[in-house]
């Protein structure tokens, strides 16, 4: 029997499936071994091949001429795509190809540099800190509502310059826009198309005040590069301006939110982890974290669209053919780093593809690793004593499935500044 006979396709693409059972790791390392590149046709789902191998990956990401985003990197069934296509849909540079994104990529890239951001520093810093003093010296709490959703979310809101007291209104949005099917999230009385379209409209509108504002008086901030940002010698329109808002909240605040939680989740399954990276908390941060991002790799998938006939893997494509790329399965690849299962806070080398490689690497990538260096380094220099109490909640997804729910005790010591 093909070793792809042996893989239970729903498993690699179902939301459901990541929430009940978690990443498929099984069915991965099957695929690495004896299928790298294999097409699937799940019901209810188009046909799609599965790239599972690491240097596949590299090659596929570093060819964007022959590999398109502008189909979308979401991979999602039949019946999702029917329905989206009714909407207007808001391009950001994700989904864009050359020659565009490198134009609208560039409005942006200055800022995201290391350099650039290390004007944020203390705010990040300051935030990591405040977000572990409320939790006080010892008790329960949900370890993703009370800390983790948190740190993300108010720095994309410090840079891009929405006010700290608007805060909750933006968390409440995109809530509502991002977790539109589930009903925790709908506005009562209406359909969760009805309520996704009223919470974008909220959104346009608050962020197109902060827009007009400015233009007339621009700031250090995200929102005043893209007011007066020029593309072709010409103003970004607005609906480009308001996508790019938009997509800082996309990519930036469930992913980082991911690598936080999973992040705790793998801390709290290997204590000898914990207690070594307490033991030196400067020192391990960076491993530690990169270590985070390749065990827990928050962001599974990308898909990509076929441009011309190629062949990837000993495996002929056709051009319209969607391929999906699974980064988790990347960062476990035996062919690339030592015991791949394990947890080593101190792996060294790291070349993981949690940022994915290439034209559309992650622009967040330093802000991302930032925001989650300086909330593990506070934590963990703190805590003194850690458990779960309960078991953790996964969302429902084959992009982002990362931990909803983690219930946590704890015992911390106060800040040393
Ligand atoms: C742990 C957190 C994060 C992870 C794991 C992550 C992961 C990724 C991945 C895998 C991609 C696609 C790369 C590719 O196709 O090669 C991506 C793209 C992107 N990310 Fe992130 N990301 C994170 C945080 C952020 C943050 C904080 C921001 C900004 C506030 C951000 C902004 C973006 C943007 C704008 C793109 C599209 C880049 C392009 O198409 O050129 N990300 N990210």
């Amino acid at each position: 029997m093909a070793a792809a006979d042996l893989i239970e396709s729903l498993h690699l693409v179902e939301p459901t499936s990541y929430s009940t059972r978690g990443y498929p790791h099984e069915e991965w390392a099957t695929l690495r071994k004896s299928a790298p590149v294999e097409r699937f046709e799940p019901e209810g789902w188009p046909p799609f091949w599965a790239i599972t191998r690491h240097a596949d990956i590299v090659e596929i990401s570093k060819s964007p001429q022959s590999f398109l985003n502008r189909d979308g990197i979401n991979f999602e069934p039949v019946d999702t795509i029917l329905r989206d296509d009714a909407q207007v849909q808001m391009r950001t540079i994700i989904e864009m190809d050359n020659p565009d994104h490198r134009k609208y990529r560039g409005v942006a890239s200055r800022f995201f540099t290391p350099r650039s951001l290390g004007k944020w520093d203390p705010m990040i810093e300051a935030l990591a800190v405040k977000l572990v003093d409320s939790l006080g010296e010892e008790g329960e709490a949900d370890w993703v509502q009370d800390v983790a959703s948190l740190h993300p979310l108010s720095i994309i809101c410090r840079i891009l310059g929405a006010p700290e007291e608007d805060e909750p209104f933006v968390l409440k949005t995109t809530n509502e826009i991002f977790g539109r099917d589930d009903p925790e999230f709908q506005r009562p009385g209406m359909t969760a198309q009805e309520s996704v379209m009223a919470a974008a409209m909220d959104f346009g509108g608050y962020f197109h005040k902060i827009l007009e504002d400015r233009r007339k008086t621009p700031r250090e901030d995200l929102v005043s590069l893209f007011a007066n940002a020029r593309v072709d010698g010409e103003p970004m329109n607005e609906v480009d301006t308001m996508g790019y808002c938009l997509v800082m909240f996309i990519a930036g605040h469930e992913t980082t939110r991911g690598g936080l939680t999973g992040g705790m989740q793998a801390l709290l399954d290997h204590p000898d982890q914990l207690a070594k990276w307490k033991s030196d908390p400067d020192g391990y941060t960076k491993s530690g974290v990169e270590e985070i991002l390749r065990y827990v790799t928050p962001v599974n998938t990308m898909a990509r669209t076929v441009a011309d006939d190629i062949e990837i893997g000993g495996r002929q494509m056709k051009a319209g053919d969607r391929l999906i790329m699974y980064y988790a399965s990347a960062n476990r690849d035996e062919d690339v780093f030592e015991a791949p299962d394990e947890f080593r806070i101190d792996r060294n080398p790291n070349p993981h593809l949690a940022f994915g490689i290439g034209e559309h690497f992650c622009l967040g990538a330093h802000l991302a690793r930032k925001s989650q260096q300086a909330l593990f380094r506070e934590f963990v220099s703190r805590v003194e004593f850690l458990e779960q109490t309960g078991e953790a909640e996964r969302t429902a997804s084959n992009l982002v499935p990362g931990i909803k729910r983690l219930p946590i005790r704890y015992r911390l010591r106060p800040h040393v500044g």
